[in-house]
């Protein structure tokens, strides 16, 4: 197995210097936009940013009484925010075995088990958990896949327990149907991936189909690929590390401003969004 060093610094920034080879096998034309990123050496791929992690972790009141786990971790800077919280338990559902095996180099010597797996089938007890999380994967399934994953979420919760989550979403909320299909499609092809947002009132009912009462949420403009806010999630050396990738190589180069441009263009109708909701206390 491959040995990465890491360079331990403040907070969250604990950083591979070479970036995990996720994504390996895929051709770089097709390669699923977040292993991109990745491999241009960012480490935070969701919408929101970590501003908005760490406004949902607050939310999700994560303490040394929770066990928690997190649906698709991916490089686990999440997941090291949360350790640090001291949960009595932390798993983390990951379906990318470079991923998985990044996370557990990462996260050696701290209490987190690494699942090489799907959200939706965890293989985990039902009710182990006090909270259940995941960030920027909802929005790549397609409904059907959306329900199972929610389905899974609530049985590993225990009665009472907390779901959060942090996702796309289309703006205005009344969107035209003619925008959300444009959108789509023109993500899926750029970005390799099958993306489905909903808009702010769908994620909200696709919660209350699901028995979870909406407690919390929140908005963030959908920046991933701005500057400061590169500047913000990575930090100053990793905002380097990513200049420095991007310059230095063509095919990495190619993508990646293809998906700003993207991103840039939908600008008005694509937000980050995280909701949390709680499960009844009773055993419904
Ligand atoms: C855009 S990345 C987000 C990674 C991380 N949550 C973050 O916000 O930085 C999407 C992640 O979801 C994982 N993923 C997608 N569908 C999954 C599923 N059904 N079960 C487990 N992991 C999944 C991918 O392997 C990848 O790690």
């Amino acid at each position: 197995m491959m040995q990465r060093s890491y360079v331990h610094s403040s907070e969250e920034n604990i950083s591979p210097v070479n970036p995990p080879l996720v994504g390996e096998g895929q051709h770089p034309d097709k390669m699923q936009g977040h292993w991109v990123l990745a491999r241009a050496g960012k480490r935070v791929l969701r919408p929101g940013g970590i501003e908005l992690t760490r406004q949902m972790l607050d939310a999700l009141a994560i303490s040394p009484q929770d066990s928690v786990v997190e649906f698709a971790p991916g490089l686990g800077i999440t997941a090291a925010m949360v350790l640090k919280r001291r949960p009595v338990a932390y798993w983390g559902v990951e379906r990318e075995p470079a991923a998985a095996e990044c996370l557990r180099d990462r996260l050696a010597g701290t209490k987190a088990e690494i699942v090489l797996g799907l959200a939706e089938q965890s293989g985990l007890p039902g009710a182990c958990a006090t909270v259940v999380y995941g960030e920027a994967m909802l929005s790549m399934q397609s409904q059907e896949q959306k329900n199972r994953i929610v389905t899974e979420a609530r049985r590993l919760l225990a009665p009472g327990g907390r779901y959060g989550i942090h996702e796309l979403c289309y703006s205005p909320d009344d969107l035209l149907d003619h925008l959300h299909h444009e959108i789509q499609a023109a993500l899926s092809k750029e970005i390799h991936v099958g993306v489905q947002p909903l808009s702010r009132s769908e994620w909200i009912r696709f919660f209350e189909q699901n028995g979870l009462k909406v407690t919390w949420s929140a908005e963030a403009p959908m920046h991933l690929l701005q500057p400061q806010r590169v500047l913000r999630d990575e930090g100053l050396r990793g905002s380097l590390r990513v200049a420095f990738n991007v310059a230095t190589n063509p095919k990495l180069r190619h993508r990646i401003f293809a998906m700003r441009q993207l991103f840039t263009k939908y600008r008005e109708h694509l937000r980050a969004i995280s909701l949390v909701g709680q499960r009844e206390s009773t055993n419904a």
